[in-house]
């Protein structure tokens, strides 16, 4: 019975797992949302390079002023290129992207999809090696296709800054039935290699921040509880104290 139920388990996890990335090893991304820096770029290459299509509709760019430590003006100077039914975008509104979604849908055969959640849904590890993974696939309509997503409607928005790679195959084994895939790049950008990992690094950490902003605050609630309650251990102790001084 045992048995059964583990491999019950087993044949349920195994394809949630091989779905959730299309069976890709993810490159591990070192989130760390308390890296106030790194989330400022993320806010700031996001705003650059992505709101043209996604918006991020949960989030307020006042609220992001404050977690992220920005001045309002530092984030009208900064982050704000959009503008909202026709009027300047306040530091009040959400986050909404540039295009209409119906617009570029019918561009890129896919609706760019709010990113609000795309932290949690799809988490940093899998952002982080999807902004990495795009190469060159003249058949697609893009020119791109990309590793962990297949046949991603999203064009390689950063290649001028990667570059371009390639997907060189190499077949292993006696029946050539066993195919390695690795991505090399074929045309440098603007940026090294390491630069454009750290690149992709500041904007999965911000897209992660931009899922769950309350666990910023979350541990320092947690640290202030134990505070507390080690404080009030110590004033419970002497109220015992003073109760129980004369009974014998
Ligand atoms: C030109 C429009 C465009 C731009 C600019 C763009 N994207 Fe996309 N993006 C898309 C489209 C379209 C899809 C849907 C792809 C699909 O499902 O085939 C997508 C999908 C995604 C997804 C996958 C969402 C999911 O859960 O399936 C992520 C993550 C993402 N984009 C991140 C980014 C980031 C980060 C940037 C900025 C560096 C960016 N995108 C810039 C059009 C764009």
């Amino acid at each position: 019975m045992k048995k059964f139920i583990a491999s019950a388990l087993l044949a349920l996890v195994l394809p949630m797992a091989a779905m959730a990335n299309e069976g890709v090893a993810l490159e591990h991304a070192n989130i760390d949302i308390h890296d106030q820096p790194s989330l400022q770029r993320g806010a700031r290459d996001f705003t650059n390079y992505c709101m043209g299509c996604h918006s991020l509709n949960f989030s307020r760019y006042n609220r992001l002023a404050v977690d992220l430590g920005l001045s309002e003006k530092e984030v009208k100077d900064n982050l704000i290129f959009t503008r909202t039914d026709g009027e300047p975008t306040k530091v009040g509104d959400v986050m909404r992207n540039g295009m209409q979604a119906k617009d570029v849908s019918e561009a890129f055969g896919a609706a760019p999809p709010d990113l609000s959640l795309a932290g949690r849904s799809r988490g940093g590890d899998w952002i982080y090696t999807y902004l990495k993974s795009f190469y060159a696939d003249p058949s697609r309509p893009m020119g791109v296709n990309n590793t962990v997503l297949a046949n991603a409607g999203m064009p390689h928005v950063l290649w001028e800054l990667q570059g371009m790679q390639e997907k060189v195959c190499t077949k292993e084994g006696k029946e050539a039935e066993h195919e390695e895939c690795h991505l090399v790049l074929s045309k440098p950008g603007k940026l090294t290699p390491s630069e454009y990992d750290d690149m992709a690094h500041d904007l999965a950490n911000f897209l992660v921040y931009v899922g769950e902003p309350a666990k910023l605050h979350r541990s320092l609630y947690g640290i202030f509880t134990i505070l507390f309650l080690m404080m009030f251990a110590v004033l419970a102790y002497l109220l015992k104290k003073e109760y129980w001084k004369d009974v014998h």
